[in-house]
């Protein structure tokens, strides 16, 4: 499928989930950012251990197992939350749509992987207003750091390669549900 159908397809979604994440202020503090970051160790876990068990089923070729295990970023969020003092191991997750096919498993994961791309940005950001350096307390946003441009068009790749154009639509609103949920989520409760 072509990426664009996503982009354009998903940008009011994309819209709310920027909203819902309201990290890019001067005013930004440590108590709201940690708020965040816990919201999204919920949202992360989730989606990690849904991609996991979806890619692992005896039916999913190899390559879909390595694309979903190679951009795991859950460690990342726990190395922030433990910087901060502030990590625990009990956490409340949202429930993700269905993913019946591996165009909509790979129609979801667009929006966690283009995530990636907004996050380097956020990245930045915190790093400025919260006074935090070389990746500690915010290791998730910078990510996979400069291989994250060549990962994300790698991903498109995929998008391009494995889903068939007939199966586009189910990417879309494979896509849209995701964000969705992630939107939703982020906003269940203000700090
Ligand atoms: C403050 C929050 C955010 C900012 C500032 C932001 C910013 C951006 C920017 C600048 C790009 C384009 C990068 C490029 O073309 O090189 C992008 C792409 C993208 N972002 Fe975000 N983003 C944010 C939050 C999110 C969230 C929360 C999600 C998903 C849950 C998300 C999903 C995506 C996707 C899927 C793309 C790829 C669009 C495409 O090119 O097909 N973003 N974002």
């Amino acid at each position: 499928m072509d990426v664009r159908r996503l982009r354009i397809e998903t940008r009011i979604d994309h819209e709310a989930a920027e909203a819902s994440l309201p990290l890019m202020r001067m005013g930004l503090g440590r108590a709201e950012y940690v708020f965040y970051l816990q919201r999204l160790q919920g949202m992360v876990a989730a989606w990690e251990d849904a991609a996991g068990s979806q890619a692992g089923r005896g039916t999913r070729p190899e390559w879909l197992r390595a694309t979903v295990n190679l951009r795991q970023r859950r460690s990342f969020l726990e190395q922030d939350l433990v910087h901060f003092g502030q990590f625990n191991a009990e956490f409340q997750r949202p429930t993700l749509p269905e993913m019946h096919s591996t165009s909509s498993l790979l129609g979801a994961m667009y929006v966690m992987e283009g995530s990636t791309l907004g996050g380097q940005i956020i990245g930045r950001h915190v790093d400025r207003v919260l006074g935090l350096a070389g990746g500690k307390g915010s290791a998730y946003f910078h990510g996979h750091g400069e291989l994250t441009g060549a990962m994300w068009k790698e991903f498109c790749g995929v998008l391009e390669t494995r889903v068939p154009e007939a199966e586009g639509g189910a990417a879309v609103a494979a896509a849209k549900a995701l964000f969705q949920v992630f939107s939703s989520w982020m906003q269940g409760g203000k700090p």
